[in-house]
């Protein structure tokens, strides 16, 4: 990228971050997990994306919003540390952690180059954060840093088959191929005439199954995400008829060698 993603997306995100925080406090008050575009429980993945206890666990969340996973994993038991580049989203989420009771290191930086030690945690996970927002070869290669051995990684995001289908002005996914799937590298939305937004990261299936590689991860599963039978078109900007007949999101558990 010529541009520098990281100043727009921050700077997007800070001016945003006033309609996240309504979100924010939902999620926060849950009892269980909600994940993707329709809120599904874990019960509906065919692998969890948090491990059931975390007790005595370090995690760590890359780009973490309003801070609510970071507070399931707390919850769960785990010591956890979150990053931001947005100071507005993290004076939500720190906000939120002091009414819910919750411990966690917030820091405000990018989730490329996140200055802490090597091998700190034991789990990592993002929910469209950097999973999105970040150059995918650094941010993983960051978070491969950060792991311990054995360690894993979980990140959800948007499906590559969403952004083809994604027509260039913005507006929502229909069923014409309107980008090329080969060299896919992501998308620039500033410009864009519908709901103009930051820069996004994504790859073809086979460019993040060689950048795993690369980096020397290991894929542990692979979570192709649908749209359930009962959604329609209120929650999320892709179409429900869409997303029940073409997966709108991913989930990735990846492992750091032992
Ligand atoms: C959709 S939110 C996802 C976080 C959380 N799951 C939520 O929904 O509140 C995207 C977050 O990624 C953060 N972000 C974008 N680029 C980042 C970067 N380079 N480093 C750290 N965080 C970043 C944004 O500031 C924003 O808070």
């Amino acid at each position: 990228m010529t541009r520098d993603h990281v100043t727009v997306n921050r700077d997007l995100w800070n001016a945003d971050a006033p309609n996240w925080v309504g979100m924010g406090e939902r999620l926060w008050s849950l009892e269980a997990p909600e994940w993707g575009n329709w809120g599904e429980p874990e019960s509906a993945f065919r692998r969890a994306l948090l491990p059931p206890h975390m007790a005595g666990m370090t995690a760590i969340e890359l780009g973490c919003g309003t801070g609510y996973v970071a507070g399931w994993m707390a919850r769960r038991g785990a010591r956890v540390t979150a990053i931001d580049i947005s100071v507005d989203q993290l004076a939500t989420a720190r906000r939120l952690a002091a009414e819910h009771g919750a411990e966690i290191t917030w820091i405000e930086g990018n989730a490329e180059a996140t200055g802490l030690p090597d091998q700190t945690f034991d789990f990592a996970i993002s929910e469209y954060g950097a999973a999105i927002w970040c150059r995918p070869e650094v941010w993983l290669t960051e978070a491969f840093r950060l792991l311990r051995p054995g360690g894993q990684l979980v990140f959800l995001g948007n499906h590559p088959l969403s952004l083809i289908c994604a027509p260039l002005d913005g507006s929502p996914c229909d069923r014409t191929l309107h980008r090329p799937y080969r060299g896919m590298w992501g998308a620039d939305w500033t410009g864009v005439t519908y709901e103009p937004s930051g820069i996004c990261f994504n790859h073809t299936f086979g460019d993040w199954v060689a950048l795993f590689a690369r980096i020397g991860f290991g894929i542990v599963d692979y979570q192709e995400v649908y749209a359930p039978d009962w959604a329609d078109d209120r929650r999320g900007e892709v179409p429900a008829d869409w997303a029940k007949a073409y997966p709108v999101e991913q989930v990735w558990h990846l492992a750091k060698p032992g």
